[in-house]
């Protein structure tokens, strides 16, 4: 090949590496595999190698390049990288719009709205289309070149396409981020090689991007969102919204959560939607902003010196909280568990108040070394329990010391052991009142046999006074017996039984959940009582009938026949039963119709008419098999309200989707 030739040959490779880039990076659409893409990128290095005078920097063989630097260079920001102005209520949103009404008298608004993105902000310089310099926000005035860095972002384009490749000069700014599963996947890599974590995905990507070695910074899983183009009127623009659509033709990722409001109230509207949303979001984001859509209004409203007024940041509620470790106390659960638990100074936390956190097992403790006396970092995120991100090193008092694992149960002084193999410490004793109590209490609890006035204080009494000493004695309490506990009235006593003997109908899969047998939980519970239909059935099978069954695995089936080969057991469901107690499922339909055999379904959003645990017994029930994760293999990912990105994660694997109404139908609910 002559050099006339390879150029043309290297040109052409060097646009569809760029084009493919763009399909997957940016659009998340590849239209080719991962290995024809591995091909094209070979045969472009391999041209540049036998042609180095044809290298050139906006090369994607030249993405990760560069040799390490020892500090970065300071670079001026032409127009400051300002800060936002902050709303945390609704009202606040109208006192804004309120605000720029005044500044300008008989002006109407448009809002666009998007999510505010928890990562770094970045400006990005373009010459005629190519990408010649990248900085952080540094000070907002004077930030850090990091050009090398930024170039390994393969959702960064090294070369524009129009409308915005024309424009001499251009500056772009955004958000790059880690994204949360990434984030992940990089913390369990570090924590395996044994190198210190990232406390959130933030740091994650704050430490990516000031890496003094690009090659490092490329291995670190990082994207970014672009929302802002400065001097945008002067290339044309009239609205964001437009400018927005330019970014994005031109090979810029923009944020799809990104929407246009005519009025305050959708604005409103979009926050709530999109705060309930965020954790489906697979990225942090602690807020929208909120941005006047006209850029000549924006341009007349201007800024102050800290953030423009044209714009506002509507924060979510903080999810994370420092507090203080007062104390770390062994809680013993129902199975005999001894779970770690941290005494906090209470502590508000996304509307509830933070006194305890779990601390889950002895490994858990050491890895991030809690101890009493110890700053932490507490984070809750959505539904999940709240947990201990990490301990404020700097604020540990210096004779602190690390905490020691009892190897006696708490409750009842036995001895505990750890088995091998296993997390959790565990006390020996099975007549241990701690457990008793914990059973006792998840017996009664609401999704178990829900038997309301079953409270702590009650079961304490009846478990010291030796009165109940198994799930069967509850059945036996009189109202007389009840009234002479502390703190109970005749009328208290009363409501209590009632709510006992209430509790006998049930049905099976809410008394199997409430045996805790172990490795039973509500899901189990439901399979095994939808396919056997009564507790004698139950009883009778054997080891490979239970695991037989979808969704329960050989661990599970031996759990569950190691529970009813047990004398004491068997003598409980006895006596449960001869108190009257239901032992059959009510809807049980025996080998019922299976139109859903061999169909994987993922349910995302809310359902209006059915909660999700029970759409999932339903496609169960009728054989279908329910998995979190959308892939090719997904059969049918169910969306209701405000579904999140797995919809996304569908209509980009080529998954069929369905709305509620579809749904019922194919399950044959309507
Ligand atoms: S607009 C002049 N939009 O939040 C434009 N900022 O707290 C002002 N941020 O410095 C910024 N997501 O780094 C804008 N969608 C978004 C954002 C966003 C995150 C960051 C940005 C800014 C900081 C202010």
């Amino acid at each position: 090949m002559n050099q006339a030739d390879a150029a043309q040959r290297l040109s052409e490779l060097r646009e569809q590496i760029r084009h493919h880039d763009y399909l997957y990076y940016v659009e998340a659409r590849p239209e080719i595999s991962d290995a024809e893409y591995d091909a094209l990128m070979r045969e472009l290095r391999e041209l540049e190698a036998q042609f180095p005078e044809l290298v050139s920097p906006d090369s994607p063989t030249q993405r990760v390049a560069g040799q390490p630097v020892e500090t970065f260079r300071p670079v001026e920001h032409r127009v400051a990288m300002l800060s936002l102005d902050n709303a945390t209520t609704p009202d606040q949103l109208r006192e804004f719009e309120a605000r720029i009404g005044r500044a300008l008298p008989g002006a109407r608004f448009t809002y666009v709205c998007e999510p505010k993105i928890d990562g770094l902000g970045v400006a990005l310089l373009y010459e005629q289309g190519r990408f010649v310099r990248g900085a952080t926000r540094g000070d907002g005035r004077v930030g850090e070149e990091i050009t090398p860095n930024l170039k390994t972002i393969r959702s960064i384009p090294i070369t524009l396409r129009d409308p915005l490749a024309r424009a001499r000069e251009l500056e772009v700014r955004g958000e790059v981020f880690m994204p949360r599963a990434d984030f992940e996947q990089l913390n369990r890599a570090l924590g395996e090689a044994g190198e210190g974590t990232f406390a959130n995905p933030r740091n994650a990507a704050a430490g990516a991007v000031r890496q003094k070695d690009p090659a490092v910074t490329a291995r670190r899983p990082l994207d970014i969102f672009l929302y802002h183009v400065s001097a945008a009127r002067e290339l044309g623009f009239t609205t964001y919204w437009e400018t927005l659509h330019a970014l994005r033709e031109s090979g810029f990722k923009t944020n799809p959560k990104t929407e246009r409001c005519p009025t305050m109230d959708a604005v409103i509207d979009y926050c709530v939607r999109l705060e309930a949303e965020r954790d489906a979001l697979g990225y942090d984001a602690d807020g929208a902003v909120i941005k006047v859509d006209s850029l000549e209004q924006q341009w007349r409203l201007g800024s102050t010196t800290h953030h423009p007024r044209w714009a506002i940041a509507f924060k979510f509620a903080a999810r994370q909280a420092t507090t203080v470790v007062q104390a770390m106390e062994v809680n013993v659960g129902k199975t005999g568990t001894l779970t770690p638990v941290a005494k906090l100074v209470p502590v508000p936390l996304a509307g509830v108040v933070i006194s305890n956190v779990s601390l889950h097992n002895e490994d858990e403790i050491r890895r991030k070394d809690v101890r009493v006396g110890d700053t932490v970092l507490i984070e809750r995120a959505g539904d999940v329990i709240p947990y201990v991100v990490q301990v404020v090193a700097a604020k540990r008092p210096p004779d602190s010391r690390p905490f020691v694992f009892p190897d006696r149960c708490p409750a009842c002084g036995h001895p505990a052991a750890r088995l091998p193999g296993e997390a959790y410490w565990r006390c020996l004793n099975t007549a241990c009142p701690a457990q008793l109590k914990e059973r006792l209490r998840h017996f009664g609890s609401r999704r178990a046999m829900d038997i309301e006035h079953l409270g702590e204080a009650v079961i304490e009494q009846l478990v010291d006074r030796k009165r109940v000493k198994d799930f069967a004695d509850l059945y036996t309490l009189t109202v007389a017996e009840v009234a002479e506990l502390e703190r109970f009235a005749e009328k208290s006593a009363e409501n209590l039984v009632t709510a006992i003997q209430a509790s006998k109908t049930r049905g099976l899969a809410r008394l199997l959940n409430a045996l805790g047998i172990r490795m039973v939980g509500e899901r189990v519970a439901a399979l095994l009582a939808h396919q056997f239909g009564s507790m004698e059935r139950l009883q009778q099978a054997s080891l490979d009938e239970l695991s037989d069954i979808r969704g329960i695995g050989p661990q599970i089936a031996q759990a569950v026949r190691k529970f009813f080969d047990d004398d004491t057991n068997t003598d409980v469901i006895r006596r449960l039963s001869e108190a009257g107690v239901d032992m059959t499922q009510p809807d049980f339909v025996a080998e019922g119709p299976r139109p859903l055999a061999g169909k994987t379904f993922v349910l995302t959003g809310t359902l209006a008419s059915i909660t999700r645990e029970a759409a999932r017994e339903l496609t169960e029930r009728l054989g279908g098999r329910v998995t979190s994760v959308v892939s090719k293999k997904t059969d049918y990912v169910v969306a209701g309200e405000a579904p999140g990105s797995k919809v996304d994660d569908a209509r980009r694997l080529g998954v069929t989707v369905l709305d509620e109404a579809a749904f019922l139908a194919l399950v044959g609910r309507r």
